[in-house]
């Protein structure tokens, strides 16, 4: 096992207490990725006492694999309503950095936000295609394909309460 729930759960209480602090007074829309994000969202804004709004954005770049395809399509037509808006973007992952690049630079380009900055909970810090760097990081991980707490394997996994390695005979079996 990479990170336990304790550890998980101890690093929130820091994560949601560094945002309380940063934001208060702010208008603060926390965007989660989809469908990563989700749990990581749920678990963080229940320690973060401010008001705030949950908005959700859906994009692919998997396409299935333990390999970025290195191409961010948008699930969506329409996007959150973030005119004026502090955004905090939530993702599961930071791995090549083209996920959240694409989406800080359609959101910036097409949707009027005040500020956007980004929250990760995993951190390949090796891994980078573009240059990118979040603002919050949970744990910086090595280049390896995890699973659990959001992160998946051809959509598997992500209810695990833990984030574990994925072993190399689970690769193309579930
Ligand atoms: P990036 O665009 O390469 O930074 O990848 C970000 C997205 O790829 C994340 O939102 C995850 O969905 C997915 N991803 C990257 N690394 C992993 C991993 O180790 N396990 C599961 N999903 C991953
Ligand atoms: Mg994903």
């Amino acid at each position: 096992m990479l990170v336990d729930e304790d550890a998980i759960a101890s690093r929130l209480d820091e994560l949601a207490l560094e945002i309380t602090k940063d934001y208060e007074g702010s208008n603060l829309t926390v965007v989660a990725i989809l469908h990563g994000g989700i749990i990581f969202m749920a678990d963080l804004l229940r320690r973060v006492h401010l008001p705030l709004k949950m908005e959700s954005v859906s994009v692919a770049s998997y396409h299935g694999g333990t390999q970025s395809s290195g191409e961010v399509t948008f699930n969506q037509i329409a996007l959150p309503d973030i005119d004026g808006e502090d955004v905090l973007l939530l993702d599961d992952i930071l791995d090549s950095g083209r996920t959240l690049h694409a989406i800080r630079a359609k959101l910036e380009r097409e949707a009027n936000p005040a500020s956007i900055r980004s929250c990760v909970l995993l951190d390949k810090k090796t891994t980078r295609a573009v240059d990118f760097k979040a603002d919050y990081v949970g744990f910086e991980i090595g280049d390896e394909f995890v699973v659990g707490y959001g992160l998946d394997y051809k959509g598997h996994y992500r209810n695990l309460p833990h984030i574990g390695v994925l072993k190399p005979e689970y690769v193309d079996g579930c």
